[in-house]
């Protein structure tokens, strides 16, 4: 199955935790994987086993804007610029569409390969955040290259994008809580992990969002009864403390295979979640979604920034899809 797929969650969820541990799910099965850190505090690469330094030097895709809007943008016609691209540009005709195993501009320079058990996945990160990057509406947004991304992204059969991301603001204004085939709201059974999953099933009602509570750090029946109380049928399953992960934080990372059962079969839950929105998919949907952002983005911000007419960069007749991949090769 092809999956764009996001955690997200309160600050110390456990959204870091849980995408390392899905993406390593995923690599042991053979599954391609591109792994993108999008969290405000950027902890994925070491959740993957990268040491401080390794990690320290992984390419910011904040810092290389320019060029990756330039790549995307090709030849299409309507995009003047890379300055005139913003966040939610939609790809049209001449835009270069990105697929998951080929080698490009974008991920030679944004992307580096981490060797898991099973296989090497692609990790690539927005780089840190400052207190600017949470506004709201920002040309800058660090986010944004990985809403360009996901937006020019043409995921085939079997593959696997998974974003580790923030529940902020800034990916509702900017349309990016849509882009993924499932969301997985990562919750700790307290108030205030419930309080992100209301807020964010609010917003992702009126888009078709498939939402899933992850319900993390559970201790006991009387923490699946409060979430499943709180959340209902929305809850998929819950994880306990793992001693696997603790190993893995003291820098000791066992064999993945020597990961609790419990756990494993989780994450085999998450993926069946995520595989069964494969029927629902729908490309037409996507892009339309996709424009709606733009034209918003373009109304209450982008126009004024860029001094160009941005609703002028949507193709009518576009629709991302595999085959618009093809013919664009
Ligand atoms: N199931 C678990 N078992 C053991 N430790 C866990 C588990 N889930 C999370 N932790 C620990 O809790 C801490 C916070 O988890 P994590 O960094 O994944 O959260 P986060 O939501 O990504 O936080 P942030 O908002 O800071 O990015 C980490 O030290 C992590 O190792
Ligand atoms: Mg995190």
């Amino acid at each position: 199955m092809n999956m764009k797929i996001a955690f997200v969650g309160k600050g110390g969820s456990g959204k870091t935790t849980l995408s390392s541990l899905f993406i390593r799910h995923l690599a042991a099965t053979g599954s391609p994987v591109i792994a993108v850190d999008a969290d405000i505090n950027q902890h994925l690469g070491a959740a993957l086993g990268l040491d401080e330094e390794q990690a320290a030097e992984l390419p910011a895709m904040g810092g290389r804007l320019p060029l990756i809007k330039d790549y995307l943008r090709g030849t299409n016609p309507r995009i003047a610029g890379a300055d005139s691209m913003i966040k939610t540009t939609p790809p049209g005709a001449g835009s270069r569409l990105l697929r998951v195993c080929e080698d490009n501009l974008v991920y030679e320079t944004c992307a580096r390969a981490v060797e898991l058990d099973g296989g090497a996945v692609r990790l690539m990160v927005t780089g840190p955040f400052t207190e600017a990057d949470l506004g709201v509406a920002c040309y800058h947004s660090k986010t944004g290259a990985v809403e360009l991304l996901l937006n020019h992204l043409v995921d085939g059969r079997d593959e696997y994008a998974v974003v580790d991301m923030t529940a902020g603001s800034d990916s509702f204004a900017s349309g990016m809580f849509t882009r993924f085939d499932m969301t997985f709201l990562v919750a700790e059974p307290t108030r205030k992990g419930v309080s992100v999953y209301r807020q964010y099933k609010e917003y992702a009602r009126d888009f078709g969002v498939a939402l899933k509570v992850v319900g993390n750090k559970v201790q006991g029946q009387d923490d699946i009864d409060f979430l499943r109380d709180q959340v209902g049928d929305d809850l998929l399953v819950t994880v306990g403390h793992s001693d696997w992960v603790r190993s893995m934080e003291k820098g000791r990372p066992p064999r993945f295979a020597l990961l609790e059962e419990g756990n494993h079969l989780a994450l085999k839950t998450l993926q069946a979640a995520a595989d069964a929105t494969y029927e629902s998919r729908d490309w037409e949907r996507y892009t339309r979604q996709m424009v709606h952002f733009h034209l918003k983005n373009a109304q209450s911000w982008g126009n004024e920034r860029t001094g160009v007419d941005l609703a002028a960069q949507v193709d009518p007749d576009f629709v991302l899809r595999e085959c618009a991949a093809a013919a664009t090769a």
